[in-house]
């Protein structure tokens, strides 16, 4: 909490001081107040003086208008300081978050971050507003008050030094056991957010699969298991007031008896003895108070620990200090010289944690300028993983990853994910419109770039048929298009801004064998044509667990446990390597099979009954 103040509290240093000050003043009107109405009482109601009362009660009336005014001016300092701090702490934080790589992120967890930014702020928030507020008020008046009883009489006094210690005792007791419970049920939070959010997001999977029951016990128990938490703790805190009241009214009873002696033997006066009694509960509904201060403290110190966490979380990619890479001239490659390539991988391993296995293994290769390369290999063999090395959302672990002959880990980031344009696995778009989420790379692009975009992704004629065109409406996640439609845009996206290399990450698994045929030769084309306008010629790299997708590509890697089990053309490798051959037997048709030893097969063949085929030993 103090490292949050010191990060956060210096723009508010002037609210956090004006605030507490006016209320010292009201606290200091409150420990008056007492006094005065035992003066009202032993020389007004005493003495029978009416004019007195009248005195002593616009005395009190505007020692309580100047309170509220002071209090008035407090309230506003500790919003503006709360809500100031909070909006502050939640942008450096969500700044902070998209500075993270897919490292942190993944170590944190999106639930827990949006746990973090929303409900741990709120709790730091709340924490703020009352430390402004009542951090001086409670603890000065318990103080206060004491002082001014003990002023009055001694032996009055050692109730109240009886009493105080019992409560503190009693409030210690409770705390003690209460603080470990208040860090729990914020990890608890988290795994609500956890369930609610796949749970939703997932909401047609969880239809689709009738999970809605199984979906609905897992939310249950989670929240069953916070209420649970959240239950205890407030049990044994609601041991707090009723023990703290009895305390106290034990002494106010203690204080009666004694102060009623007193009186009879005059050495007190009724006015002192009711004095005393206000101090005294003004003593100890404080220090209650003050214990509802420390469990508002210690929930906000929990969150406050879980905000630094993140905050004090160094990004582990980082581009400091490095210079812009000057791309190869075009002029280059038309005058022979020796072959830039556009990616090369040396050793390059990776794996997700210290003691998990490698995703990537030892994978070398080298792309040339313009080429493509296609990835193929089962679920879970590192197809992925390998090409998030490229655009650096990940660094290898080991070996190294070059793109245009420079190492990545030597890039500017911008400048690398600007050249490296990255079509992920899953397609995802944001609210907005088409235009918006298709000028995420390039926000000058024209509207002819666009459609051009368009066009190659094979995108344009839905996107022609919207009535609003360009402008038509996405909703969030991209949910009122279809699953080809969104990764159609998805790709449309990533060729805005002409990129030097394109990665595809299954992008086309949603397309017909048509449309992703004439995906690939648009963008061949297009590679073709930007070598032949002086440009640099687009190099792919495109990952697909169809045969068809990747057969044309100048190299195919094929990937096994994340090793390389092949690198080679289609024919290299369906001649020397058992894996691709298996796959390719279980995905193309007899003839392509046959055509195989000698000419190409065509490269967007139907594969309808293939299975069958290849099952049957054709
Ligand atoms: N964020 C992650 N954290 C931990 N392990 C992961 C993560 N993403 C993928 N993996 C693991 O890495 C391996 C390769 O995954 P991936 O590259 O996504 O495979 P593919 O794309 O070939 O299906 C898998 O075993 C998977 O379980
Ligand atoms: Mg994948």
């Amino acid at each position: 909490m103090i490292e949050l103040l010191r990060r956060f509290g210096g723009k508010f240093r002037r609210y956090m001081v004006i605030g507490p000050a006016c209320k010292l003043i009201e606290v200091i009107f409150d420990l008056l107040t007492p006094l005065v109405i035992a003066q009202m009482i032993d020389k007004g109601i005493g003495a029978h003086d009416v004019s007195a009362v009248v005195r002593y009660g616009m005395v009190l009336a505007a020692m309580a208008v100047i309170g509220i005014s002071f209090t008035l001016v407090c309230q506003k300092m500790a919003a503006l300081t709360s809500q100031g701090m909070g909006t502050d702490i939640r942008g450096a934080l969500y700044q902070h978050i998209n500075k993270l790589s897919y490292a942190e992120l993944d170590r944190f967890g999106t639930p827990s971050l949006i746990t973090r930014i929303t409900n741990d702020v709120n709790q730091v928030q709340l924490a703020v507003a009352l430390g402004v507020r009542m951090l001086i008020r409670w603890p000065f008046l318990a103080v206060g008050s004491m002082c001014a009883a003990l002023a009055i009489d001694l032996k009055l006094g050692m109730i109240f030094l009886i009493c105080t210690p019992a409560i503190g005792l009693v409030f210690w007791l409770v705390m003690a056991h209460c603080i470990p419970y208040y860090k729990q049920l914020q990890a608890k939070l988290d795994r609500i957010a956890l369930i609610c959010r796949e749970g939703l997001s997932g909401a047609r999977v969880v239809r689709a699969f009738v999970r809605e029951g199984h979906e609905r016990e897992r939310f249950a128990q989670a929240a069953d298991d916070q209420a649970n938490t959240a239950i205890a703790v407030g049990k044994l805190s609601s041991i707090l007031n009723p023990v703290t009241f009895l305390v106290m009214n034990l002494g106010v009873c203690a204080i009666l008896w004694v102060g009623g002696i007193q009186v009879n033997v005059g050495e007190l006066t009724q006015g002192q003895v009711m004095a005393f009694v206000n101090y005294m509960t003004q003593t100890l509904t404080s220090i209650v108070y003050v214990a509802n201060l420390v469990v508002v403290f210690t929930k906000a110190s929990a969150s406050a620990s879980r905000i630094n966490e993140v905050l004090n979380c160094e990004p582990s990619i980082t581009d400091e200090g490095n210079q812009p890479v000057a791309l190869p001239e075009p002029g280059e490659l038309a005058g022979g010289a020796a072959p830039v390539p556009a990616l090369s991988l040396s050793h390059a391993s990776f794996s997700f944690g210290a003691g998990a296995a490698n995703a990537v293994s030892d994978v070398t290769l080298k792309l040339p300028l313009g080429k493509t390369l296609g990835i193929i290999g089962g679920t879970g063999s590192g197809k992925s993983t390998l090409v998030s090395l490229i655009p650096r959302l990940y660094d290898a672990s080991a070996g190294s990853v070059c793109v245009m002959g420079a190492d990545v880990r030597a890039w500017p980031l911008d400048q690398l994910r600007h050249a490296v344009a990255t079509v992920p696995q899953r397609a995802s778009l944001v609210s907005g419109t088409i235009r918006s989420n298709l000028t995420w790379r390039d926000g000058a692009a024209t509207d002819e770039d666009l459609w051009a975009a368009l066009d190659m992704a094979q995108a344009s004629e839905f996107v022609r048929n919207k009535p609003q065109g360009l402008d038509a409406p996405v909703e969030a996640g991209g949910k009122n298009f279809s699953g080809g439609q969104r990764q159609r845009l998805t790709i449309a996206r990533a060729l805005v801004g002409s990129p030097q290399v394109l990665i595809m990450d299954d992008s086309a698994s949603a397309l017909d064998f048509k449309t992703d045929a004439a995906l690939r030769h648009a963008i061949r084309e297009r590679s073709v044509r930007g070598a032949a306008e002086g440009g640099l010629p687009l190099t792919t790299a495109i990952v697909s667990q169809r045969v068809s997708t990747v057969r044309d590509a100048d190299m195919i890697c094929v990937l096994d446990h994340g090793s390389v089990a092949g690198l080679g053309t289609h024919d290299e490798l369906y001649a020397s390597c058992q894996l691709y051959r298996e796959i390719c037997q279980s995905q193309l048709r007899c003839e392509e099979l046959e055509g195989q030893q000698g000419s190409a097969a065509p490269a967007s063949a139907p594969i309808a009954s293939a299975f069958v085929c290849a099952k049957e030993g054709c």
